[in-house]
């Protein structure tokens, strides 16, 4: 039922009330048995600080920094701290966005602007990356009409496989892309070799330090082994980092840094052909609440160096347990972890695991791998502060739910749904011509309009979200690609549009 603006108001006490009973379901982001998409310090103070930073200047519009310059002067302390963090020199200059992806956009945009502009004339610009690398290059390429070639990495280490990357540029080649680390598998890829490639070719490569760039260094100064990622090598043009991860800043808050001041001009943009105020837009959005970079502007301050260094070593003891224990109990950590740690297993269900982990309220990404590339199905672990006292416990469970799995054979339904992954993925384009693409979306239209509601019933989704998600992952990671996209784009539309 679609709902209508109440035609009386609420009264304080009413809204908050349906607002607590809109959110009885969701997971407790400072509980800590998220080992997800929260960066959590369990420091109280510190969110105090952020939340009360936040609301004096929630209501003031970055939009327009000639009414309001604080957002220039919060703007350039952050963007200082994340230059010297990445060892930038006096050239670098950067951009505050709202998140990984948006500061992403402006590096591809940015690198692209430049690669047409040299060339002088258009072509298919292309991104070379890791597979491991974040989706938000993919989804940037097709906002911004570029081609994204992923390569694979190095079925030990997991790092990008730098031949690879070198069989893979053309004369297209806009931008090569290197993480530090990835969110898969937490591992570094090997940025050194990136840049020599991108010099020899004169190349932009663009290093995502969006999950690493605010504790890498903190990590290295406590003896951690962490290769070179930043500026100091040559060949490094660009350098994404966020506060809302490793600096424990709230949501809506990243930073993109440019080697040199006029990389930032192909970023930006600006407008003076309407009637209206000049428009210049540092940054993807126009109107952007001022809360966001109070907080973060407050958290660097209140942690300072110290504070970073301490956090730091919470997640490495973190970490060096959940490595070891993972061990013990028989599963595989794949590459070398930093911050995030993945593992896999040949005798669990992961997908199983996964859902058992969340009736005894632990969250854990699962992971489908890339059968193709030789990348099995995984569990992802990030690892943050407040996970420090808390590993133990999770690690105890973790234990019980295996052996508890270990007892369960593979059911039927589970071989009925690989061998018709098999089967659909040999039948089906990895990539999608234009008329292929184009004939399944009319095909797609007509079969969901009849079969959708179905298929929302098979997976239980017409009640809502499920509780257990195994068999979705089953029947997704068996499918291909874009098969599965198109699925999904389906369910979280009805999703919306029906409520959960
Ligand atoms: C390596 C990496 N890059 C980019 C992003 C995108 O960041 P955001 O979710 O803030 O847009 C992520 C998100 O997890 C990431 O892990």
């Amino acid at each position: 039922m679609r709902k209508k603006l109440f035609s009386e108001p609420l009264g304080k006490d009413e809204i908050f009330r349906k607002l607590r009973e809109y959110s009885i379901d969701d997971a407790d982001p400072l509980s800590g048995r998220l080992f997800t998409i929260a960066f959590e310090t369990g420091l109280d103070e510190l969110k105090n600080i952020a939340y009360e930073a936040f609301r004096a200047f929630m209501d003031k519009n970055m939009l327009d920094f000639t009414e309001f310059p604080s957002a220039i002067r919060m703007e350039k302390d952050i963007v200082d701290v994340a230059i010297s963090l990445m060892n930038g020199d006096e050239h670098v200059v950067g951009t505050y966005t709202f998140g990984g992806t948006e500061s992403v956009f402006l590096a591809v945009k940015a690198a692209r602007d430049k690669f047409i502009l040299d060339k002088g004339f258009i072509t298919l610009p292309e991104i070379v990356m890791p597979v491991t690398g974040h989706p938000c290059y993919d989804k940037a390429a097709e906002y911004m009409g570029l081609r994204v070639k992923r390569v694979k990495v190095d079925n030990e280490t997991y790092r990008v496989d730098v031949d690879s990357v070198n069989e893979a540029i053309t004369e297209n080649t806009a931008l090569i892309v290197g993480s530090a680390p990835n969110w898969p598998f937490g591992t570094i890829d090997p940025i050194k070799e990136l840049a020599e490639i991108a010099l020899e070719k004169n190349m932009w490569l663009h290093v995502d330090a969006c999950v690493g760039g605010f504790i890498l260094p903190f990590m290295k100064k406590l003896g951690e082994d962490i290769p070179d990622y930043d500026f100091r090598i040559e060949g490094v043009s660009s350098i994404s980092l966020d506060p809302h991860k490793y600096a424990y800043s709230a949501i809506g808050s990243s930073v993109i840094l440019f080697r040199r001041e006029f990389y930032k001009m192909f970023s930006q943009y600006a407008n003076l052909k309407w009637p209206g105020y000049p428009i210049v837009n540092p940054a993807v959005l126009s109107s952007r609440s001022e809360g966001p970079l109070a907080a973060a502007w407050a958290v660097l301050h209140f942690l300072g160096e110290k504070g970073y260094i301490e956090l730091a070593k919470k997640v490495i003891a973190a970490r060096n347990r959940v490595c070891r224990r993972l061990g013990e109990i028989g599963y595989s950590i794949m590459g070398d972890p930093t911050v995030i740690v993945a593992f896999t297993s040949d005798k669990v269900n992961l997908f199983r695991l996964s859902d058992e982990m969340i009736k005894k309220g632990w969250y854990f990404l699962a992971q489908r791998g890339i059968s193709e590339m030789g990348i099995p199905p995984s569990i992802h672990l990030t690892l943050t502060p407040i996970h420090e006292n808390i590993v133990d416990n999770m690690l105890k469970d973790l234990e019980e739910c295996t052996s508890e799995l270990q007892k369960i054979p593979p059911s039927d339904v589970e071989g009925v749904i690989e061998s018709l992954g098999l089967i659909m993925s040999l039948i089906t384009p990895r990539e999608m011509d234009i008329p292929t693409l184009s004939k399944l979306m009319k095909d797609a239209e007509k079969y969901l309009e009849v079969y959708g509601p179905k298929l929302l019933e098979a997976f239980g989704l017409d009640k809502g979200l499920p509780r257990e998600m195994t068999l979705i992952n089953q029947v997704f990671n068996s499918l291909p690609p874009s098969i599965t996209e198109l699925l999904v784009n389906y369910i979280v539309i009805q999703l919306y549009k029906r409520g959960v």
